[in-house]
């Protein structure tokens, strides 16, 4: 396949960035997109100039370090994909592609397409401990759990922290993934013990780091690559609400 790349290339966090033209004539249909960069960064490197930035990791949708914007979409065309699972069959031969880093005023970018996306670790880090009994691991059944519930906490915490839901949401909200973060812990009884302390935490460090509010958009569910349900943004309002009113101070 011929694929032209125009990746967005930025020296650094202050300086000025522009799209750079790559032309590949050699793109088998079965290369991931990283593959794709790779193979551009060899070309890079042995000419002597430097390889275009990107973060990943495991390539294979767990880490949440590879997102980028491709020709507008978080993370390419494909609904539950993340960039490092998409491969080049996806697209057709003679394609143009335009590769860019989240945009988001809390996510500044630090070189090419690498963000800066430790507010949402911060957000994390805000919400911290849940009150267990330390020593060996509770008999599995102990603490029955219905099995929707079981479910939907698993689904919230299949969110790996990538960013596409703020870099696709016209107001850069982090609203799904506090969500997630939120209710993967609240809906279970391991939770309960620091829940209204968690969510109101979590959701003024989300304010603090400059991230916007929702207002039903929905752009955040379409790209996120483990299709968490914006019903999760209604719950961690609910929470909120709740934490509010009974909060002391
Ligand atoms: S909610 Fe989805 S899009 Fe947002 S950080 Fe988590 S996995 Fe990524
Ligand atoms: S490299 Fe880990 S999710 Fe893509």
């Amino acid at each position: 396949m011929k694929i032209t790349l125009h990746v967005w290339r930025q020296a650094g966090p202050d300086a000025a960035g522009r799209f750079e033209r790559y032309e590949r004539g050699d793109v088998s249909p079965d290369m991931s997109f990283l593959e794709l960069l790779d193979v551009v960064n060899e070309s890079l490197i042995e000419k002597g100039s430097e390889p275009v930035a990107f973060e990943h990791d495991c390539r294979e949708g767990i880490c949440g370090s590879c997102g980028v914007v491709i020709s507008g979409k978080a993370h390419g065309p494909h609904r539950g994909t993340a960039t490092c699972q998409l491969h080049m069959r996806s697209f057709q031969d003679g394609d143009e592609l335009w590769v860019e880093p989240w945009r988001a005023r809390a996510f500044p970018i630090m070189k090419d397409l690498i963000v800066d996306r430790s507010a949402l670790d911060r957000i994390i880090e805000a919400g911290g401990y849940i009150s267990v009994r330390t020593g060996s691991a509770a008999e599995a059944n102990a603490v029955p759990i219905p099995k929707p519930t079981a479910d939907a906490a698993f689904e919230a915490a299949t969110c790996i922290g990538c960013g596409a839901c703020v870099a696709v949401c016209p107001n850069a909200s982090a609203m799904l993934f506090t969500a997630a973060k939120v209710a993967h812990l609240s809906m279970l009884p391991q939770g309960q013990a620091e829940r209204w302390e968690r969510v109101s935490r979590m959701v003024e460090a989300m304010d603090a780091e400059g991230f916007g509010n929702c207002t039903n958009h929905g752009a955040c569910e379409v790209a996120c690559p483990k299709e968490i349900s914006i019903d999760f943004i209604a719950w961690l309002n609910r929470d909120y609400l709740k934490a509010r009113k009974t909060r002391v101070g």
